[in-house]
């Protein structure tokens, strides 16, 4: 473990320095680390990713430029509750970027981002298999069909 990088926890820290050692000597083993990393920590904390960069000799700036460059990973923890808003054609062709808009003004985030109190994460999805009641919502993984704007606020309620 390199000294800046101590404060990491345990026993996260042994899985992040075993998953690295498995990985070092690879080339293009970045973005496995960063993807195996991530579902570690949930996100991919700023001292993680300088472990990550020291530890596989990547500069830190390129690190950052890959994690930033792809949507999958996350540099803030994900809140309590995550709702996926999907905008595939079904549910677009349905409405789904009004039940999108409403999400995003009664709760004031955008697609990626955890409200302030760390109640609610929201991501947009592609198709989450239930194209029949579109448009559609999962909030952590229970889906919510033939939505309208006005049942958003009922529904984001029953998640505390
Ligand atoms: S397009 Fe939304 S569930 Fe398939």
């Amino acid at each position: 473990m390199c000294v800046e990088c101590k404060d990491l926890v345990d026993p996260k820290e042994e899985k992040l320095d075993e998953l690295i050692a498995r990985y070092k000597s690879q080339k293009g083993a970045m973005i496995p680390v960063l993807q195996q990393a991530q579902e570690i920590y949930g996100y991919l904390p700023e001292q993680v990713l300088r472990h990550i960069s020291k530890e596989m000799k990547i500069p830190i700036a390129k690190v950052y430029g890959v994690v930033t460059f792809y949507a999958q990973f996350r540099l803030t923890p994900m809140g309590r509750n995550v709702i996926s808003t999907c905008l595939g054609t079904a549910c677009h062709v349905r409405g789904g970027a009004k039940v999108l808009d409403t999400i995003e003004n009664e709760l004031k985030v955008k697609d990626g981002e955890t409200t302030e109190d760390g109640r609610y994460s929201l991501e947009i999805v592609n198709c989450i298999g239930a194209c029949g009641l579109a448009p559609v919502i999962s909030v952590n993984g229970e889906v919510h069909g033939r939505l309208t704007p006005e049942q958003i606020p009922g529904i984001l309620a029953q998640y505390e």
